[in-house]
């Protein structure tokens, strides 16, 4: 049975886009593909305001992740910790042989721009990793203090993730001064998963062209050296990408402004929902995720039974992640989501626990 997904992505896909991935296919050498590409990547550097070289990547962020790793961490990398996938990436550096260090937060906490400058002061490390938007947590770390911060560290890869916030907010990379931003796009794009789309600066390609051990499949100077060609290293996903170029053209039909403005808006009504139903937010005051919210369980609800029970109203709702599982939970409201849908999934909440009308 189809479930409407509240999850933290995957999300529910417009029925557009899902007509524009059975587009016929085409070969990635054919003139075809370099219009698609080109097309794709242009628009996608107006919404991440940038003109770094913008690359198309067929696989799950993580393997971006990675790839930023080996393409940028030289002497040493900060990995800022505040969650279940900034626990990963300071993992998956160690698992790429590279010399780093976790400076860890409290779940629940954001990154400060205080312990950025601390922990880069030491003078320790030629290489950062930040997650915007920690999905475990659903808090969001304040983004353009820590670039003030960043720039008095000129020699410091400033590597960010914005899984699950790209286009949900403005987050101008070049502005930033964020050396690689890494998004996957089942999340905010609220596309099908298999493509993650990155950026590498000026200095991320130099530092790149200096770096051993890059491996092949993630290379930042095989990435460039195709896109001088509208074109990838190997052979892209490009029934994603015909999925990207549909929804690039809805999101600007709905005006970017006006996507961010919704996205504060849904964000604003589940939290009204859930804290005037006495739920606690797990998030720090001020730091709330814009695209997903966590609650604790403060009412004491069974959510192994609510989650069953909306699953079987055709619903599919999440329990929390990693260490919180159970004790919180997080509702998505990313990508196309409207107030409707999530009308709909809370109106089948008080059909299950009525005690929550
Ligand atoms: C913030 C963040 N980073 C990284 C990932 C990993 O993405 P993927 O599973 O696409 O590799 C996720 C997945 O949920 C995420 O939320």
């Amino acid at each position: 049975m189809y479930k409407k997904l509240f999850i933290p992505g995957p999300v529910p896909v417009h029925p557009d886009i899902l007509a524009a991935m059975a587009t016929p296919m085409i070969g990635h050498r054919m003139k075809e593909y370099a219009e698609l590409h080109g097309r794709v990547t242009s628009r996608l550097k107006q919404v991440l305001l940038t003109q770094s070289k913008v690359f198309l990547a067929t696989s799950s962020a993580f393997g971006v992740m990675e790839g930023a790793i080996r393409n940028l961490v030289g002497k040493r990398c900060a990995n800022f910790c505040n969650g279940a996938f900034s626990d990963k990436w300071h993992d998956v550096t160690l698992r790429c042989g590279k010399q780093a260090d976790a400076i860890r937060f409290e779940w629940g906490r954001p990154v400060t721009p205080e312990a950025v400058e601390k922990a880069l002061s030491t003078g320790n490390y030629d290489s950062m990793t930040l997650i915007h938007n920690e999905t475990s947590t659903g808090v969001m770390s304040p983004l353009r203090e820590i670039a003030d911060v960043m720039r008095s560290f000129p020699d410091v890869m400033f590597i960010v993730d914005t899984v699950s916030s790209m286009s949900a907010l403005k987050i101008p990379v070049d502005a930033l001064g964020i050396d690689s931003c890494i998004f996957g796009v089942q999340k905010a794009f609220a596309l099908p998963p298999g493509l993650t789309v990155f950026t590498a600066s000026e200095r991320a390609l130099r530092r790149a062209a200096a770096m051993e051990g890059r491996g092949y499949y993630f290379d930042y100077l095989e990435f460039d050296a195709s896109d001088a060609k509208d074109n990838t290293p190997s052979t892209p996903c490009i029934s994603q990408i015909y999925a990207m170029d549909r929804q690039l053209e809805r999101m600007f039909a709905e005006g970017l402004e006006t996507r961010w403005e919704r996205h504060r808006d849904l964000a604003g009504y589940v939290r009204g929902w859930l804290t005037s139903r006495g739920f606690e937010l797990f998030p720090d005051a001020g730091y709330e995720s814009l695209t997903l919210t966590c609650a604790r369980n403060t009412r004491g609800v069974d959510l192994a039974v609510l989650k069953k029970r909306l699953a079987e109203a055709g619903f599919a709702f999440d329990d929390g992640y990693g260490k919180i599982k159970g004790q919180t939970f997080r509702i998505a409201h990313m990508g196309d989501m409207t107030k409707n849908d999530l009308d709909d999934l809370f109106s089948a909440i008080i059909a299950i626990m009525p005690e929550l009308a």
